[in-house]
C-alpha cells in the first residue's frame, strides 16, 4: 500500500491525512475482495524499514494502527472475517501487541476471508526467523552434510497458515518488491498500478482481478504442456 504520502502532498494536507484516507481505502478493498471470493488478503502496512521514517510520523502511524484495530476488529468479526498479523510484533508497545492478540483469538474460527496485516514485516526476516525456529526444533538438520530442502523451512514462515499468493499488487508507482512476502511471490504475478494507495477501490481491484485473469501460470512448464497440447 503505497502513495498516502504523495497523495496528502499533492493537496497540500501533512500526511497523515493521507494514511487515514489510506484506511479507508483498506475498508473499501476488504469489501471489494469479498465480493470477487478472495481467501487471502495480505496487506503490508509497516515495513521493518519504515522505522527510519521521522519519529513524529512513526508515532502517528501506531496511533493510527491501534484506532483502526480498536474500531475494526468487530466489524471484521461481524463480517466472517478471520484477522492475523504478521511481522516482529515484539518492538510494538504494548497496547498494540494486546489489540493484536485479541484481535487474532476474537476472529481464529472465522473462514470467509482471513485478512493479514504484515506490521514490522520484512521478507528476509521472515526468512531468517523460520530458519531459527526450524534449526531450533531439528538441530540435527543442520549437521554436516545433512540433506536440506526449501520446504522444510515453510511450515515455519509467518504466512505457513495461507497458500502462496496468486496475486501481488503494489500501488503508488514503484515497480519493486520492498522486501515484501520475498519466499512466497516466487511464482505470484505482480501487478504494478500508478494509482496511489488512497484513491485505490473496488475498481481498482477488478482492474488488477482482470489483469491476473489473462496471465498464463506455467510455474516452469511450457505453454504446450499447460494447455494439454504436448506432443
Ligand atoms: C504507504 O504510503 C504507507 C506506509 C508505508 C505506512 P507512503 O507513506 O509510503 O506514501 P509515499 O510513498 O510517501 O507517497
Ligand atoms: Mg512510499
Amino acid at each position: 500500500m503505497d502513495g498516502n504520502g504523495r497523495w496528502a502532498n499533492k493537496r497540500l494536507l501533512p500526511r497523515i491525512a493521507g494514511h487515514r484516507k489510506g484506511v479507508e481505502a483498506v475498508r473499501a478493498t476488504v469489501r471489494a475482495a469479498i465480493e470477487h471470493g478472495v481467501e487471502y488478503l495480505t496487506l503490508f502496512a509497516f515495513s521493518s524499514e519504515n522505522w527510519r521514517r521521522p519519529a513524529d510520523e512513526v508515532t502517528l502511524l501506531m496511533e493510527l494502527f491501534a484506532r483502526a484495530l480498536e474500531q475494526e476488529v468487530a466489524k471484521l468479526h461481524a463480517n466472517g472475517i478471520r484477522f492475523r498479523a504478521i511481522g516482529d510484533t515484539s518492538r510494538f508497545d504494548k497496547r498494540i501487541r494486546d489489540l493484536v492478540a485479541e484481535g487474532e483469538a476474537k476472529t481464529a474460527g472465522n473462514t470467509r476471508l482471513t485478512l493479514t496485516i504484515a506490521a514490522n514485516y520484512g521478507g528476509r526476516w521472515d526468512v531468517a526467523q523460520a530458519a531459527r525456529a526450524c534449526f531450533r526444533a531439528h538441530p540435527e538438520a543442520l549437521a554436516d552434510g545433512a540433506a536440506f530442502e526449501p520446504e522444510a523451512l515453510e511450515p515455519w514462515l509467518a504466512m505457513a497458515y495461507a497458500p502462496e499468493p496468486d496475486l501481488f499488487i503494489r500501488t503508488g508507482g514503484e515497480q519493486r518488491i520492498s522486501n515484501f512476502l520475498l519466499w512466497q511471490l516466487a511464482y505470484t504475478e505482480l501487478y504494478f498500478t500508478d494509482l496511489l494507495w488512497p484513491d485505490f477501490d473496488e475498481a481498482a481491484l477488478a482492474a488488477a482481478i482482470e489483469s491476473f485473469a489473462t496471465r498464463e501460470r506455467r510455474f516452469g512448464r511450457t505453454g504446450e504442456q499447460v494447455h494439454g497440447t504436448a506432443a
